[in-house]
Parts: structure tokens; C-alpha cells; sequence
């Protein structure tokens, strides 16, 4: 996702506008640029590629100048082209800015700066802010009040930096839904979208509000209310990490930085055009046959997504691990295969795409990574946005995979009659309503689940039960116990257990029961029954529950019950840092476990 950084300083700044982008590569990127101030014109450098390629043609590094702004783009608005890359200029150059976030009102900006006889040279709503300041320019003569005047106009979200040769000495920056922070120095102060842009060479920083913006120089800055124009006191804080425990947020693992950052992934995916969910939607409808692709934790999303397609579209569409899709392939030209794959690189996933196009299958997928080889070979592909997961183990990313396929299940459902309009419509709020729940979660429960995952970290053997789709729930949920634990821990449905599996219960093996809601009725009376088993045979039963009022469990995680669409979600969360707690607790490489690679490019 986008990054920003800048420095005003009295010495040249080549070196420091370099570390800081390079140091918000973490947050994943498809170009970079910069832009200083040069003999009282500013220069701009950008291109697509990483910081280093851009750099090595450039010389970032050898900067002398003493003012600057720089970015990294994550595509939204538009191909990843130079010209798309940030920083954006006005017609003359005489207003520069660096952008993070989303204009919503761009497009009747754009029309209008079109008509007063604008031009622009990028796809980006970024650009529309160049020349809006640079047109209340011409009315005021002044680079503040066409700075606010600009602000002023602007929907949606922004994180801002601009610079002008008008006023050489400061840089201009404000926030609106997205983090934008002054980093003071000594002879030097900063701007950045996180403290990992300016970490290494100050703790001392100023965290701007929404609806505040900043002026900022070599010595000096002012915040100032956006409304009123008036100037905002702000204490500085120190911040207590070093540089390293800094890229992780402030977390000390990645993993934990993910998990936290799902209520924003999933907003993402639940602002993924409507028109990109219908066009697999549509390739969905016109197959004879559908296939749902991925391995690992992706054949679970796999799998969670056929119960979704049957319960919601009426619609059979099974899930196949890419290890085994080739064994059992019978795909022709009125197939169509979605793949799921986080890293986009993944070899059997590739493989079995590779061997269904052969065969004349239409292909989809649902991808992470921009730029990837699944998203390249793909008739069509769904950008999944969820940022970087640097942890090798999966969270947020399949949360989200989740999620599209939800949307893509409720599209397919009105498509053929088994949604209505109304029940549509609570789904979507339904769906609008889960990244407070998670928050909630993460907010509220981590403590207690911390706490039993300590309590339980001696555990050498878990059985993980689900019934329905709370099934795949059950096995990601072992998944990740175990490859962050090296904990044994298997999941399966419920009803299996009778068929075997019940002579292994005694005291040491310890179960763990996704118990849906008691408003899912059957669903939620034969989970039950899967936890009787169990205790008659003098099991010990941990559940992850919405019951209040039972308490059958030898240990247990109540969760408040949010709509039946997203009740399934919840519970993945709490595992997912039952997961990561225990192999804390166990002294885990946590971001590294062995044996496993974030991109598994082999067969
Ligand atoms: C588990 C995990 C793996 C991946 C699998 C597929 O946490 O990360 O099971 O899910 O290797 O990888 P992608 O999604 O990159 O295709």
C-alpha cells in the first residue's frame, strides 16, 4: 500500500528521502518517485520498479538539495505506468504532491479543472489536488490559502504532502482517514505515513488529526485546523521502539500486525468495485462447470467458498487442492477454474491453472499480489488489496479471500433467484458490519485469549471440530496452530469423529469445537452433539462459542453473535491468536516457522 515520506533540513537530503521510502517498502509497492526543490524549481524523479532500480537510474542518493517529498504506489486510480507513479504536478510544476488514499469526488474535479483549461498527464485522482491548488493559486497569490482552499474541496480519504517553489522553505501535508505524521528532528524535521519513514533518525514525533494540516520546516512547524485556520497545540511524543520493532507497527511480530490489520483489509475488499465482482460472477454463471482452486490455507478459503456458493447460490462449485487438481481434472472449454493464492507465485496452483487452460478452461483468480504470475495468466483477476503479509503464515489474506468469495457468492445468488433484493441487502450489511466486530475482538479479547492459550501451550494434541461451514473454519483454524506451533493439531467435521477418530479422545488429547450460534438451529444442536461425544469419553473440550448460557466446556471463548453471514468470521480470529499466542507462549519463530515458505515456488 502507498507510502510517504519527506524531509526539509539544512543539510542535502539524498540520503534520508532514500531510506525513508526504502523503508516503507514493507507496505508493498508497484513504483516510486520523488520530488525536490532545485534552484527554486522543483525536479521530479519516478518511475515504476522498487526504490533501488529507481534510484540506480536516478541517484536519489546524491541528492544535494534540502527539500523533498517522496512516495510508493500501490495502485488504485489507474495501470501501473510512470506516469501514474507519484509525485503529481500541476500545469506548470509549481505545486507537487504525494498522495495516500482515495479522492471520491475526483472525477467532477477533474471535469471542472478540465473545463478552467487544465491539463493533466496521469490516470490518478491524485492529480486533480495539483491543479486545484495550483487554480486557488491564481485567485489568492498565496501557497497556504490555495493549500486549504484545495484541501477544502476534497472528498474521501487522504494522507497529503505537497511542495512549491512559491515557498521554498516548508512542506505542506494534512490527513483525512489515513495516517500522516511529523517526525522532529535536529536540523531536520520529516513527514511520513508511518514512523518507519523518518524511525532511524528521530523518536520525536507529531501525529496530525483528521482535519489538520501541517507546514512544516528546517527549524520549525505549525498544525492548523482546517476549518477554522486557527493553530493547533500539539505535544510531542516519543516514541519508545527502535527501528526494527517499528516496521512491525509497534507489534512484535508480523503475524500479530496482520492479524490487527484485518477490519482494515476487509474494508478494502469490501470496497472492491462491484463491477469486479461481477465480472467473475459472470464467468461463474456461463461454466458448466466451476472449480474452486488453492492449497494450503487457499484450499480451505477453497472450501469455505463451496459451502458458501451451495448455501447462498444454490450453486455447485467443489474445492480441489492444486497438489491434487491434475489427478483429478475433467475441465474442458466450458470449465471455469478460480484460484485463490495469496503470494500469486504459488507452483501448483500455477501448474493446475496452467493444465486447465490446456484443456481450454476459462480461468479467474483471487490474488494478493500485483504483477504475480497467477495474476498474469488469468482471463481475469481479483486484486485482493490486502497489503503485504510479510508473516510466512497466512491471516489477513485469506480472511479477505474469504470475504470476496462471500461477495462473490451474493452476487451469483441474486443472479439466480436464491438471494433477494432485501436479504442482499442485509448480507451487505451484514458484511459492512464485521470490521467493528473484529475490532472488537481484537480490542476486547485478546487478553483471555492470551490467557488460555498459556494456560494450554503444553498441549501436545488437538482435534479442531466444525460442522457445516464451519468446517473449513476448524481446519484453518488447526492449520495455523500448527504451523506456528509445531503443535500436532487436526481438524475435521464433526461427524466424522464417530466413524473413528473417537478411540483417540482421553484426558491428553484436547478438542477444540467452532460452535456456530444457537440461532443456526440443526448446525448448532449437532455441534453440540460432537462435544458430548467427546466429554463422555472424558475429553477435554475448549469452545469458541456465541452461548453465554452453556457451559458444558471444560474451557471456553464467548464472542457476541453478530448476523449468521459473518458469524463464521469471528471465530477464525480468535483462533488465529489462540494460534499465535501459543507459540509465543512456546517460543516460536513465529514469523518464520520452519518448514515453510511465504511463496512456495516448487513441487
Ligand atoms: C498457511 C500458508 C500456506 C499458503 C499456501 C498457498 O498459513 O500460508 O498454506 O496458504 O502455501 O499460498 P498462496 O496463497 O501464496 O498461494
Amino acid at each position: 500500500m502507498c507510502g510517504i515520506t519527506g524531509v526539509v533540513s539544512f543539510h542535502p537530503i539524498g540520503d534520508r528521502l532514500y531510506e525513508g521510502v526504502r523503508h516503507l517498502e514493507y507496505r508493498g509497492y508497484d513504483s516510486c518517485g520523488i520530488a525536490f526543490l532545485d534552484d527554486h524549481h522543483v525536479e521530479i524523479r519516478k518511475d515504476i520498479g522498487s526504490v533501488d532500480e529507481v534510484d540506480s537510474k536516478e541517484n536519489i542518493r546524491q541528492l544535494t538539495a534540502q527539500v523533498g517529498i517522496a512516495h510508493t504506489r500501490w495502485a488504485t486510480h489507474g495501470k501501473v505506468t510512470k506516469e501514474n507513479a507519484h509525485p503529481h504536478q500541476s500545469c506548470h510544476g509549481e505545486f507537487v504532491v504525494v498522495h495516500n488514499g482515495i479522492i471520491a469526488n475526483y472525477k467532477r474535479l477533474r471535469d471542472e479543472l478540465l473545463k478552467a483549461g487544465h491539463h493533466f498527464r496521469s490516470e490518478t485522482d491524485t492529480e486533480v489536488i495539483a491543479h486545484l491548488i495550483e487554480q486557488h493559486f491564481a485567485e489568492s497569490g498565496d501557497v497556504e490559502r490555495a493549500w486549504v482552499g484545495a484541501l477544502r474541496a476534497l472528498q474521501g480519504s487522504y494522507a497529503l504532502a505537497m511542495i512549491s517553489p512559491h515557498d521554498p522553505d516548508h512542506i505542506y501535508c494534512a490527513r483525512h482517514e489515513g495516517p500522516l505524521i511529523i517526525g522532529v528532528g535536529s536540523e531536520s524535521n520529516y513527514i511520513g505515513s508511518d514512523f518507519n519513514a523518518f524511525i532511524d533518525y528521530t523518536k520525536s514525533t507529531v501525529i496530525l488529526e483528521d482535519g489538520e494540516y501541517g507546514i512544516v520546516s528546517r527549524d520549525s512547524f505549525s498544525v492548523k485546523s482546517l476549518q477554522s485556520g486557527d493553530v493547533v497545540e500539539k505535544t510531542i511524543t516519543v516514541i519508545p521502539w527502535d527501528s526494527e520493532l517499528s516496521r512491525k507497527g509497534g507489534y512484535p511480530h508480523y503475524m500479530l500486525k496482520e492479524i490487527h490489520e484485518q477490519p482494515q483489509a476487509v474494508r478494502s475488499a469490501l470496497s472492491i468495485g462491484d463491477d469486479e465482482i461481477a465480472a467473475v460472477a459472470d464467468m461463474m454463471a456461463a461454466a458448466r462447470r466451476v472449480h474452486l482452486l488453492g492449497v494450503g490455507t487457499t484450499y480451505y478459503v477453497a472450501l469455505f467458498g463451496q459451502y458458501l456458493m451451495a448455501q447462498l447460490a444454490d450453486m455447485d462449485a467443489p474445492a480441489v487442492s492444486s497438489d491434487e487438481f491434475r489427478h483429478l481434472d475433467r475441465t474442458d472449454s466450458h470449465s471455469l477454474v478460480l484460484a485463490i493464492s495469496q503470494s500469486g507465485e504459488t507452483y501448483d496452483t500455477v501448474m493446475s491453472l496452467r493444465h486447465a487452460k490446456e484443456r481450454g478452461a476459462k480461468t479467474a483468480a483471487i490474488v494478493n499480489v500485483m504483477g504475480s504470475s497467477i495474476a498474469r495468466m488469468v482471463d481475469r483477476v481479483i486484486l485482493q488489496g490486502s497489503g503485504p503479509e510479510v508473516c510466512v503464515v497466512s491471516t489477513k489474506a485469506a480472511l479477505v479471500q474469504m470475504i470476496l468469495l462471500t461477495r462473490l457468492a451474493i452476487e451469483l445468488g441474486t443472479r439466480r433467484g436464491t438471494l433477494s433484493a432485501a436479504v442482499r441487502r442485509e448480507h451487505e450489511a451484514a458484511l459492512a458490519a464485521l470490521p467493528g466486530q473484529i475490532e472488537t475482538i481484537l480490542n476486547e479479547k485478546s487478553g483471555l485469549i492470551r490467557a488460555a492459550a498459556y494456560r494450554h501451550a503444553r498441549v501436545q494434541n488437538w482435534l479442531f471440530l466444525g460442522r457445516g461451514i464451519y468446517y473449513p473454519i476448524a481446519l484453518e483454524a488447526s492449520l495455523k496452530m500448527k504451523e506456528v506451533t509445531y503443535v500436532h493439531a487436526e481438524g475435521m467435521p464433526g461427524g466424522f469423529l464417530k466413524h473413528g477418530t473417537l478411540s483417540l479422545v482421553d484426558d491428553k488429547l484436547y478438542t477444540l469445537v467452532v460452535v456456530p450460534p444457537p440461532s443456526a438451529g440443526e448446525l448448532y444442536a449437532m455441534t453440540m452433539s460432537s462435544v458430548e461425544e467427546v466429554k463422555a469419553r472424558g475429553g477435554f473440550v475448549f469452545g469458541i462459542t456465541y452461548d453465554g448460557e452453556e457451559d458444558i466446556f471444560n474451557d471456553r471463548l464467548v464472542l457476541s453473535p453478530p448476523s449468521e453471514l459473518t458469524a463464521p468470521f469471528l471465530p477464525l480470529v480468535a483462533a488465529q491468536l489462540l494460534a499465535y499466542f501459543t507459540a509465543t507462549a512456546l517460543k516460536r519463530n513465529v514469523d518464520k516457522p520452519r518448514s515453510l515458505a511465504k511463496s512456495v515456488t516448487v513441487a
